[in-house]
């Protein structure tokens, strides 16, 4: 299937968030919808999918204009958005799920469970994964309930799956299942669009990159002719030189030292040291071991060798809380799951870090340094869930500064 975007625009009351926006998607490609936060990818998949209607603008489909009226219109014409937020039923079984408005009914009008049983299990097996039909859904990992959402598209046989960060709630290995799946999707013909800020995870899965700024598409790609600094001045409109502007802050006395850190198979040898008020870089590819060595340095996952040294003194981190009162503190690559209780209070959520290992009851006092922060949000009693997408971050940072005695 090929779907052409052209010159569309979309205002919510007075704020335009979309100004001549498009992108060209091919036949069996993985594409991916790049740009800043806000510039517009999720509304422009949106009204690509029904979700929203556009002021302005065309949708050309094989070589029709379409304009879907609602996201069930759009599924049938073979486009499914698999959005950001899992769109699944926690307490039904994962078969539930996938026929959820579509049961498969025998001649008397009653639902064959056993033809669903069938269907379902064909699809995952589609899929290469191993869940049972039966199981409930929230007993499944995100990346599970991911799979089941791409198990609907692909039973419903999908020619386009648009992916809005898919990656961002699952663990290593569950991001290597699915580019494993992504990439047998696109040998069977499907078309991808992959929304995601990860550029290295982009790099090595996309065929093409188009770009938004601000509402407006800016450019298109192909991944052998670009580079990661190339997308990056045409995401943010600036020549590359100005990513990096003068530092001025005072570098101190090492405050952390690594040497020879070894887990035999996930990292070997690492030496490093940090010194006070330095920012240190680690890059590496996807699955080189970055994570898991500094969740070794916390304590959170063991180590066979290797020495840790904090202002000087050897220490022996075997736990969070260790780290923890040897000042390092470690904000997780997924806070969600992780880190925060998104379900509940910024003041439940700051009664622990990391939550499983921690428990301590804070007084109203304790609170204080917290003012600006629960400023900003709708308060300390406010969810999580419910604050602005980039609270949770400058929450974990804010709980690290002014930590528990
Ligand atoms: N339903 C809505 N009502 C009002 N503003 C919205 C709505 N959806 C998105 N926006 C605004 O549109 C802009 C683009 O949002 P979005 O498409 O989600 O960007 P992206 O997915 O690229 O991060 C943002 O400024 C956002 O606040
Ligand atoms: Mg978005």
């Amino acid at each position: 299937m090929q779907i052409e975007m052209k010159g569309i625009d979309k205002s919510f009351g007075t704020n335009q968030v979309l100004k001549d926006a498009g992108f060209v998607l091919g036949h069996g490609e993985v594409h991916a919808l790049m740009g800043e936060n806000g510039a517009g990818k999720s509304t422009l998949m949106k009204i690509l999918t029904g979700v929203y209607t556009k002021d302005k603008g065309t949708v050309v489909v094989d070589g029709q204009e379409v304009s879907y009226k609602n996201p069930q219109e759009a599924e049938k014409a073979g486009i499914v958005f698999i959005h950001q937020e899992l769109n699944v039923l926690f307490d039904l079984t994962v078969e539930e799920n996938l026929f959820m408005g579509k049961e498969i009914k025998n001649k008397f009008g009653f639902c064959d469970q056993k033809a669903m049983r069938q269907k379902a299990s064909e699809a995952l097996g589609r899929l290469g994964v191993k869940i049972d039909p039966g199981e409930v859904m929230s007993n499944l990992s995100v990346g599970q309930q991911q799979m089941i959402e791409i198990c609907k598209a692909l039973m419903v046989d999908a020619k386009v799956i648009i992916m809005d960060e898919p990656t961002a709630a699952l663990t290593q290995s569950e991001t290597v299942v699915l580019f494993e799946v992504i990439k047998s999707l696109r040998k069977s013909g499907v078309s991808i669009v992959y929304i995601s800020h990860r550029m290295e995870e982009i790099f090595e899965l996309c065929d093409r990159i188009s770009v938004l700024r601000d509402g407006t598409y800016v450019g298109t790609r192909n991944i052998p002719e670009t580079n990661m600094n190339d997308i990056v001045k045409l995401m943010i409109g600036r020549e590359i030189g100005e990513r990096y502007p003068e530092r001025d802050c005072e570098i101190g006395e090492t405050v952390l030292k690594v040497s020879g850190l070894t887990k035999k198979g996930v990292f070997e040898n690492v030496e490093f040291d940090v010194k006070a008020g330095e920012v240190l870089g680690v890059s590496g590819l996807m699955g080189a071991g970055r994570t898991e060595i500094m969740q070794a340095i916390f304590g959170n996952l063991p180590y066979e060798s290797g020495r840790i040294e904090i202002n000087g003194k050897e220490v022996q981190i075997k736990s969070p809380i260790q780290a923890m009162k040897n000042g390092i503190g470690f904000i997780t690559e997924d806070r969600k799951v992780e880190g925060l209780m998104l379900e509940e209070s910024i003041e439940k959520n700051d009664d622990g870090l990391p939550r499983r290992d921690y428990d301590l009851h804070r007084r109203e006092t304790d609170l204080e340094p917290w003012g600006q922060f629960c400023a900003e949000t709708g308060g300390k009693r406010e969810l999580l869930s419910y604050s602005n997408p980039g609270h949770p971050a400058s929450f974990d940072l804010c709980r690290i500064l002014f930590p528990v005695e």
